[in-house]
């Protein structure tokens, strides 16, 4: 199979959002295995967003976060949850925008080149099963308009 994936500006996101949002829907529909598809979606994120250093998922394994298909600098494997800008995302079960990372108690670098990160949990019939997660070189790289899209790209890998 070949992916030519479309092109993205991003100056209206929220059509390119919604346009991402049908892409993603195309490349795994037809598959259950979370591992490939985390791995396409985060792929194809990566690939479609401007100004990212990382964008990969952590999955929940035995009550911690444990890194799972990712673009980007190898990670921190493991992490409480609880801790990390991560971690805080999943037990409060709720997306966490960080505009500036030196500035979140916490924070765990993974890659010095992190300025801003956001997180979303990944929630599949009531249950948090990990936590997907960006990270940008530039301060406040994500806005009210990339929190919505990428929740609707993380409801589209866990419904999936
Ligand atoms: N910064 C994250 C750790 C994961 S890396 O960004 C890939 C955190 O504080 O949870």
């Amino acid at each position: 199979m070949s992916h030519e994936s479309a092109r993205y500006e991003f100056k209206d996101k929220a059509a390119d959002y919604a346009e991402l949002a049908r892409e993603l829907q195309s490349l795994l529909s037809g598959e259950t295995d979370l591992i490939a598809n985390a791995a396409n979606a985060t792929s194809l994120i990566y690939h479609a967003l401007p100004d990212l250093n990382w964008c990969g998922v952590y999955l929940l394994k035995a009550g911690e976060l444990v890194v799972g298909p990712f673009q980007g600098k190898p990670a921190c494997v493991r992490i409480a949850l609880g801790k990390g800008v991560c971690g805080t995302a999943a037990a409060e079960r709720k997306t966490i925008v960080v505009p500036d990372v030196h500035a979140f108690p916490g924070h765990i670098a993974c890659d010095a080149a992190s300025r801003s990160e956001i997180v979303i949990p990944l929630i599949a019939r009531g249950d948090l099963f990990g936590v997907l997660d960006l990270d940008s070189p530039k301060l406040a790289r994500f806005d009210e308009a990339d929190r919505r899209g990428l929740e609707q790209l993380a409801a589209i890998l866990a419904s999936a």
